[in-house]
């Protein structure tokens, strides 16, 4: 076993956040990792109480970790962008998390909605650029609420951001048995931003021979992701189209419960952070029923990039095996018990 002490900071926030989480510490504790674990009070509750969101001194404490695991953040009593864009954005800006690394993959047994298709098919890891595009938060508002209100959000594209993250798409592809990446953009009628994507691409494929690169544009590549996921192994997208294709993503792949992701800060100057892809769940909150297993996928995730590569594995391969046996032996169980049972699992 590897022998190491990571620091961990931990944000379960709101609704089933603080749920899913507890099975996550769960599983990492039993793979034996010896994690120092410091917890930290964002979301709904605090806003509600103080008013903030991420203060900055916050902000700086979360520098010092070797990672970040959350759960989920925001509830409807929260205005709309507050949680979103003031908390959960602003982590990711704020310590680069410039890769936004969502595999898309079905594990045997696990039903999907493409009828004839199997693990063979849905193997996929989509690299989302993290920190710019139309999420940068560039444009503005005038006449608000009158009928000459005029909105602008603009996507900001940087030769320096799309390369680092091409080339992060690159890489991972290199070290995955296909060699396959696609650019997933709209290059033909979001001609200046897709127009630089693809030069990057076509530049650093000169770098990377061994990579057989594909492109695709959006609007095709979601009828792929339903049609033909067979057609994907890595994707490099931008910050929009990756969020909304990874929704597509997560279904075909079994649900929302199985959907994990890391936000990657690859030149590591600042720590990664690992949630599920779901959210805070407000209508299944408080009552056991989440399902616990994309958490604890992220909490794999999370190993990996730590280079303990090894309890990784032991905690990807005991959810796999307690998702073959959901097929066969399917019995309801909490979202406890599943923590339970995999991390049996994991330390059986
Ligand atoms: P959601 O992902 O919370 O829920 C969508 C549906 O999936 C619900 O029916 C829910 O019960 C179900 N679901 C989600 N996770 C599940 C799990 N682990 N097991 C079983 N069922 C699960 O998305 P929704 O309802 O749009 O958003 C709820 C709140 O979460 C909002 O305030 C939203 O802003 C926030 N949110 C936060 C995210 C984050 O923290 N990264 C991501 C997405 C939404
Ligand atoms: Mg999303």
């Amino acid at each position: 076993m590897e022998s190491s002490n990571i620091r961990l900071a931990v944000i379960p926030g709101d609704g089933i956040g603080t749920e899913v989480v507890a099975e996550g510490l769960k599983v990492l504790n039993a793979v034996g990792v010896k994690a120092e674990t410091s917890e930290y009070d964002l979301g709904a509750r605090r806003y509600h109480a103080s008013g903030e969101t991420l203060p900055d001194a916050v902000l700086d404490e979360l520098r010092g970790y070797d990672a970040i695991l959350l759960g989920a953040v925001g509830d409807p009593s929260v205005p709309p962008g507050v949680l979103e864009r003031d908390l959960l954005l602003r982590l990711r800006f704020e310590l680069d998390h410039y890769v936004n690394l969502r595999p898309v993959k079905l594990f045997p047994g696990v039903a999907t909605p493409l009828g004839e298709a199997g693990p063979e098919d849905i193997d996929m890891v989509v690299v989302r650029e993290g920190t710019e595009g139309p999420y940068a938060g560039a444009g503005g508002v005038l006449r608000r609420g009158t009928p000459h209100e005029i909105a602008t959000q603009e996507s900001l594209n940087t030769a320096y951001g799309v390369e680092r993250v091409v080339r992060y798409a690159f890489e991972k592809a290199l070290s995955r048995p296909r060699r396959k990446l696609t650019l997933v953009h709209k290059t033909n009628v979001l001609t200046y931003a897709g127009d630089l994507w693809a030069r990057t691409v076509d530049r650093l494929s000169l770098e990377f021979p061994e990579v057989e690169t594909d492109y695709c544009h959006v609007d095709a590549a979601s009828m792929f992701f339903v049609t033909q996921p067979a057609r994907f192994d890595v994707i490099v997208t931008d910050n929009l189209f990756g969020d909304i294709l990874t929704d597509l993503g997560a279904a075909v792949a079994g649900g929302i419960g199985l959907a994990a992701s890391g936000n990657v800060n690859p030149a590591r100057t600042a720590p990664s952070m690992f949630e599920p892809v779901h959210g805070s769940a407000p209508d299944i909150a408080g009552q056991g029923k989440a399902d616990p297993t994309a958490t604890i996928l992220s909490v794999a995730m999370l190993l990996d990039h730590l280079g303990l590569t090894e309890a990784a594995g032991r905690v990807e391969q005991a959810v796999a095996d307690d998702l073959l046996e959901r097929q066969t032996a399917w019995t309801p169980r909490t979202t406890r018990e599943i923590g339970d049972d995999i991390a049996a699992r994991v330390a059986g």
